[in-house]
């Protein structure tokens, strides 16, 4: 008998003490071999999504395809109504589903997405929505900078001014481009610096996305977070930096996406089949 605080532990083998233990190793065996079973699935399962991906491409077909995910999901989720254990096997599908995409995004993109642009280009939101479709790590430089200085942009310019916040982005740019499969949103400005788009270009395809200053000037008029724009905040205003930049960021792109009017699954469809293209 051993004392455990004030209880008494009886060690008591159970009556069938070794046909217990031979149960157990049983039981242990079988989900050794349930555990075999799951990896030789998963590894059929990445190879026939590898299939999909080499099948979309080679007839020209979306390679983003939000709908056909949704049904995935439905699907199984019929098929585990009254499952007592629906809500874990659904958390397993949803690693399975992210690693699906990240197999799909690792051959389709073995590089960084560096989306460059205007203020309110939609850098951002395609970086989310690009990140998301393929499992990528998404990384919004300005929130990056911002977050490191525990300053906002604007705070950054006022008491360090431009060069100070322009450094700071060529530094990050740096470090990114030891990573693979992230999706980049730099800030309006980054671009602009030859250092910069070199250091982009080291691990990374350069996409630029455009818009109209009428469509810029929409998405920003109500915002109050971008210095540049002070006391340009106007469809001509913004004509006119936009025209200052448009060669440095033009030199910059490996291509050009045009955003007006497009939704943003319709954009990163784009930027995906043009991506793809380049390896052709
Ligand atoms: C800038 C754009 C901003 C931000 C900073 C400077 C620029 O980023 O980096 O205010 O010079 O164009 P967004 O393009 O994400 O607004």
């Amino acid at each position: 008998m051993r004392k455990f605080g004030n209880i008494d532990i009886i060690h008591k083998k159970p009556e069938t003490g070794e046909q217990t233990m031979n149960d157990l190793e049983k039981y242990r065996e079988q989900l050794a071999l349930c555990d075999d079973k799951i990896i030789d699935a998963l590894a059929e399962r990445n190879g026939i999504a590898e299939k999909i991906t080499a099948y979309k491409e080679e007839y020209g077909m979306p390679i983003l395809q939000p709908r056909q995910e949704e049904k995935q999901r439905r699907r199984l989720e019929e098929k585990l109504e009254g499952s007592k254990y629906k809500k874990e096997i659904l958390d397993v599908f949803d690693s399975i589903w992210k690693n699906g995409k990240r197999v799909q995004a690792k051959k389709l993109f073995p590089y960084n997405i560096v989306l460059i642009g205007f203020m309110g280009a939609g850098k951002s939101t395609v970086c989310e929505y690009l990140a998301r479709m393929f499992a990528m790590k998404s990384v919004e430089m300005d929130q990056m900078i911002a977050g490191r200085e525990q300053m906002s942009i604007p705070d950054i310019f006022e008491t360090y001014g431009e060069e100070y916040f322009r450094n700071l982005e060529t530094k990050l740019l740096v470090e990114l481009q030891a990573e693979s499969s992230l999706v980049i949103s730099c800030g309006g400005g980054a671009a602009l610096r030859e250092r910069n788009v070199a250091e982009m270009k080291k691990n990374g395809r350069v996409v630029l996305l455009s818009a109209s200053p009428e469509v810029i000037y929409s998405r920003v008029k109500d915002t109050d977070d971008r210095p540049v724009l002070k006391g340009r905040k106007s469809p001509e205003g913004i004509a006119r930096l936009m025209e200052q930049r448009r060669e440095k960021y033009e030199a910059a792109a490996d291509i050009v996406i045009r955003t007006d009017n497009k939704s943003v699954p319709e954009i990163c469809e784009e930027i995906v089949q043009r991506l793809t293209e380049m390896d052709e």
